[in-house]
């Protein structure tokens, strides 16, 4: 069987957010921001099977978690950096597993159509992002925080989660970053796209599919919450 498995990542140190509990872990509305994610990713029917990264201290807390759905799971220790935490997902992969669904467990708004539309993509594209216009307008900086470049608005997207792989590319990807010396890539679409591996397909995400990064994301979260249970 050729098998879809879902990676929540939940590994970071939410420097940012700068509070002790990591923000995967905190409560949005009685409810853990992870659990969000993890229970529409396990109901969804093309998933098969999730691999939960959590930081090593965390490991022994979510021991419980598997008995509490029908579908397997394993909680695996991240890395240092969101890299290294999809690469260690990426090494306990059972050898089924043909394509992969990568989401931050920081956006608890991930939705079946967000997931669905990702792997509807993923049957024609090998490397798929869900991904939004920029409403602000964005600029690159030289060393003395001037501006350097203006790019085209219209023509800047974000990049959001979830995003889906066909996992031999990223496995090749992930292969090619051994003999790389400066490492900056903060998700795997632009690993993907650095190595010229595969054009990445950007399909429509959703505004209200936010990570929580800094602690006014979690009042605007309570809000988004709210709007969606009215
Ligand atoms: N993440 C991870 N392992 C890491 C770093 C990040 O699993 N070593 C996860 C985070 O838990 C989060 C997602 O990747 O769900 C997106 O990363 P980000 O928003 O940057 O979270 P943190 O790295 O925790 O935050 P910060 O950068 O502020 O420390
Ligand atoms: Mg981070």
């Amino acid at each position: 069987m050729n098998k879809i498995t879902a990676i929540l990542l939940a590994a970071g140190k939410s420097e940012r957010f700068g509070y002790d509990i990591p923000k995967p872990f905190l409560l949005l509305d009685k409810k853990s921001i992870f659990r969000y994610s993890l229970e529409i990713l396990l109901k969804s029917p093309q998933i098969d099977d999730l691999i939960f990264i959590v930081p090593k201290n965390y490991l022994d807390s979510f021991e419980g978690l598997k008995q509490e759905f029908s579908k397997p799971i394993q909680v695996i220790e991240g890395g240092l950096t969101r890299f290294e935490s999809v690469r260690n997902a990426i090494n306990h992969l059972a050898n089924s597993t043909e394509k992969v669904i990568i989401h931050d467990a920081a956006r608890p708004f991930l939705s079946s159509k967000l997931i669905n539309n990702c792997l509807d993509s993923l049957l024609d594209n090998n490397a798929v992002s869900t991904a939004i216009p920029s409403t602000d307008t964005l600029v690159s900086i030289d060393n003395d925080t001037k501006a350097l470049v203006f790019p085209d608005r219209s023509k800047i997207y974000r990049i959001q989660t979830p995003q889906a792989f066909d996992l031999s590319l990223l496995k090749n990807a992930i292969a090619m970053t051994v003999s790389e010396k400066n490492f900056s890539f903060t998700d795997e679409t632009s690993l993907i796209h650095h190595y010229k591996l595969a054009k990445i397909k950007l399909i429509d995400g959703s505004e209200e599919n936010i990570k929580i990064t800094h602690p006014l994301d979690l009042i605007i979260a309570e809000q988004i919450l709210k709007k969606q249970n009215q």
